[in-house]
């Protein structure tokens, strides 16, 4: 079975997130859920989840009717989970939306969390590691950022919908992002449909 780790920070788009884990956990992937302080503040203010972390798995599976037998939430301090090493069986990570501020602690190498931490090892793996980012203007130490993890290895996805697809509502918007997001993770999808010429 395939086993993805997705990383949830604070930066706006809580949606991105709940439709990445919808898309995996359909597609019968084992998911590992790490989620930061300020991530558990923007799923509480833009998607409603009020109750306990040890309740997340129960508003996913409530808000998507999807099973979560497959998905297990690590604590963000936990550095001595298995993805804080390299000889855990992993397929790659998404962080999303990924905050400028984890970027940059990626991009540092810094290792603080088990955000960071996993991120570090996917890198060093040479594993799949997706960067979600949203902010919107970027400064120069932001840019920069993304041009290193980019140069560590990383896939730099940015929380940008299209909207040749005719997008009607907010989860057909997040889903082209989550569909981009499959694909590089080699899972064939059909959250939106193939461009046709
Ligand atoms: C309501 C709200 C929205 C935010 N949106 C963004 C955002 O879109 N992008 C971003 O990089 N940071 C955003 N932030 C700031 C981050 O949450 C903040 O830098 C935080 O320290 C990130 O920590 P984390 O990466 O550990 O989640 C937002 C903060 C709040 C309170």
């Amino acid at each position: 079975m395939r086993r993805i780790t997705v990383a949830i920070t604070g930066a706006s788009g809580a949606i991105y997130a709940l439709r990445t884990l919808r898309a995996l956990l359909m597609h019968r992937v084992a998911v590992d859920v790490v989620i930061s302080e300020f991530g558990w503040m923007l799923l509480r203010d833009e998607a409603g989840f009020e109750g306990k972390q040890r309740d997340f798995g129960g508003f996913i599976r409530e808000l998507y009717g999807v099973s979560v037998d497959n998905m297990a939430l690590h604590p963000l301090k936990d550095l001595a989970a298995t993805l804080a090493s390299g000889s855990a069986q992993s397929d790659g990570m998404v962080v999303v939306p990924c905050s400028m501020k984890t970027l940059a602690s990626i991009a540092h190498g810094l290792s603080r969390n088990l955000i960071e931490r996993a991120a570090d090892v996917a890198l060093k793996e040479r594993r799949t590691l997706i960067i979600v980012p949203r902010e919107t203007p970027m400064n120069l130490i932001q840019l920069r950022n993304m041009v290193a993890v980019a140069e560590a290895g990383a896939v730099v996805v940015p929380a940008m919908p299209a909207f040749y697809q005719k997008p009607e509502t907010f989860d057909d918007l997040a889903d082209f992002v989550v569909g981009r997001i499959l694909s590089l993770l080699g899972i064939e999808h059909d959250l939106y449909p193939a461009w046709e010429g």
